[in-house]
């Protein structure tokens, strides 16, 4: 595809968005299962629902525009969620493992934010006001999925990690009950 336009920039940017949402879409879930902490499942239980909307809007746009979606990897987001996965590879301990998962995630969102928010600026350029409305609303969404994920942090998972209960002679090793939560969660 030759660069010949912002119109055709914006095009192939909105395909490497598309492709990029369809992979979250198959590693929000692997994601979800590995987490430990019921909020940060929740968080990308949420955030798996919320990206289905996202690529109805992008579909939405692509109608509008006469254009197909397909046609472009993001090779990008290929990586990050690679070295995501690579993560649920590791012998980690769970809350270090949510810290890591978070720091993952936070990748990916930021990753979104600079595109949705280029993509929504091409939009509001070229004159598709619809588009443009879209595209702010995604990139609000994500913005926000990036605040929780801080929040959900600095709220108490990167604390956790820091004296993960490796001694299980000194401390009680950290169980999972059925429903994900973990011992200590419970504890008084
Ligand atoms: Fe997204």
């Amino acid at each position: 595809m030759k660069l010949d336009s912002l119109e055709t920039l914006y095009v192939k940017e909105l395909r490497d968005l598309y492709n990029a949402e369809h992979q979250i879409l198959k590693a929000l879930p692997k994601m979800a299962k590995a987490a430990s902490s019921p909020n940060l499942q929740k968080g990308f239980q949420e955030h798996l629902q919320q990206t289905q909307g996202q690529v109805e809007r992008l579909d939405q746009i692509f109608t509008e525009l006469g254009k197909s979606p397909k046609g472009k990897k993001c090779e990008a987001m290929e990586g990050l969620l690679k070295e995501g996965a690579e993560l649920l590879e590791a012998d980690a301990e769970p809350s270090v493992l949510d810290a890591a998962l978070i720091a993952a995630a936070q990748r990916v969102e930021h990753y979104e934010i600079a595109g949705y928010g280029c993509v929504r600026t091409y939009a509001k350029l070229l004159g598709h006001g619809e588009a443009t409305q879209l595209l702010q609303q995604t990139l609000d969404e994500e913005k926000r999925t990036d605040e929780k994920l801080t929040e959900l942090a600095m709220g108490s998972i990167n604390t956790e990690a820091i004296e993960p209960e490796t001694a299980p002679e000194t401390k009680p090793k950290v169980q999972k009950t059925a429903r994900g939560t973990s011992s200590r969660e419970t504890r008084p």
